[in-house]
């Protein structure tokens, strides 16, 4: 045989990858009058809609308060999509990625879903096309099919398991414990973690976040020799060499409880710094420190933060309430009942296990 699908596809998309990332262009910034202009423009035309906004941790603060302050949700990936597939309201705004306003569409056929920027897109699910990974599940059909939410809906559709961090542990514990092997895709990282820490029989796709993936451990080791008190909390799409040094490792929602509960007053954190908005508030007298990267990175010079999730802004959400039909996510019909089939099997197991709570009402 070959050379696997799953070593050679994501390197050879790679550049374009990188290229994506680096055109991500952010919303201008606005100053401190503007913002206020925005801000209440952009709660009367929630209202006047029936709209409320789903924000992701690592999206802007501005965004982020006013999620709190309008009776909408800030959170993990996992938590997005059980909150909009609650919530009563007509139009859900989502503040993320495409990955997170699909979730929502396919969970929510019968509601409006807009996104501020309609390119925010995700290295994981750019680099796991449909038809080359179609393909490698064809040729391993014994195999589980099991996806991160970090994937087109078609991607999903094509799998029997959708996952996120929050969930993926007990979720291919439960498959391994039922015999089962798995094919896993599209992240490398997560997989790897997930696949030393169950046990469990994994074929993993080859994709990566642009962001995560510029973690280092060489400089995390010279930071922690300076901080020998601090906790390392890191998100499993990092590297292997940087999962191993962590204290704990978790989801967006996992490491802000972690950093709760933690007896350190000083925390290395491995993950975007958008979560830094929410950790602060969850631990105001401790002291949070970024974890580094290698240096020039794909995103932006010695930064973790996603270039995607920077192209949400005030100006653009107020675009979007203003005109929706420009700013509508929209799924293939076709492609629905099979991705809801497989993100709603997700939803259900983490609701039993208590990973998520039961939709109100
Ligand atoms: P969470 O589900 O932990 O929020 O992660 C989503 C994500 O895209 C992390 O990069
Ligand atoms: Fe995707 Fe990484 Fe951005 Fe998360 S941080 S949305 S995994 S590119």
């Amino acid at each position: 045989m070959g050379t696997p699908r799953s070593e050679i596809v994501p390197v050879a998309l790679e550049p374009k990858i990188q290229r994506m990332a680096l055109a991500a262009n952010p919303p201008t910034p606005v100053d401190a009058a503007e913002q206020r202009q925005l801000i209440e423009a952009i709660k009367a035309k929630l209202v006047e809609r029936d709209a409320v906004l789903v924000v992701h941790y690592y999206v802007d603060e501005l965004l982020q308060s006013l999620a709190d302050q309008t009776g909408g949700r800030v959170s993990d990936s996992l938590d997005m999509a059980a909150f909009g597939q609650a919530h009563p309201a007509r139009t859900l705004v989502v503040c993320g990625v495409r990955f997170m306003g699909e979730t929502a569409k396919i969970l929510s056929p019968e509601k409006t879903v807009i996104m501020p920027d309609l390119g925010a897109e995700c290295s994981l699910d750019l680099s796991c096309p449909i038809e080359e990974f179609s393909a490698f599940c064809d040729e391993h059909p014994e195999r589980t099919v099991v996806v991160y939410a970090n994937t087109s809906a078609a991607v999903k559709a094509r799998a029997d398991w959708v996952v996120t961090s929050s969930n993926a542990l007990e979720i291919v514990s439960h498959l391994k414990a039922q015999g089962e092997k798995i094919l896993w895709g599209p992240d490398k990282h997560l997989g790897r973690y997930i696949q030393r820490k169950t046990g469990a029989d994994m074929l993993l796709w080859q994709g990566s976040c642009v962001v995560h993936d510029e973690f280092s451990a060489n400089k995390l080791a010279e930071l922690k020799a300076q901080h020998p008190e601090a906790e390392v909390l890191v998100h499993p799409e990092s590297p292997e060499a940087v999962v191993n040094m962590a204290d704990v490792v978790g989801s967006t929602t996992q490491l802000i409880k972690a950093a709760a509960a933690s007896e350190a007053n000083t925390l290395i954190v491995a993950t975007d710094r958008g979560i830094f908005h929410k950790m602060r508030e969850a631990v105001p007298g401790k002291t949070l420190i970024e974890a580094p990267t290698g240096g020039r990175s794909v995103s932006c010079v010695a930064c973790a933060h996603c270039p995607w999730m920077a192209m949400n802004g005030l100006t653009n959400l107020l675009a979007a309430l203003e005109d929706p039909a420009s700013h509508e996510v929209s799924v293939d019909p076709k492609i629905i009942p099979k991705a809801a089939q497989s993100i709603q099997r997700m939803l259900d197991f983490s609701r039993s296990r208590g990973i998520v709570g039961k939709p109100s009402g």
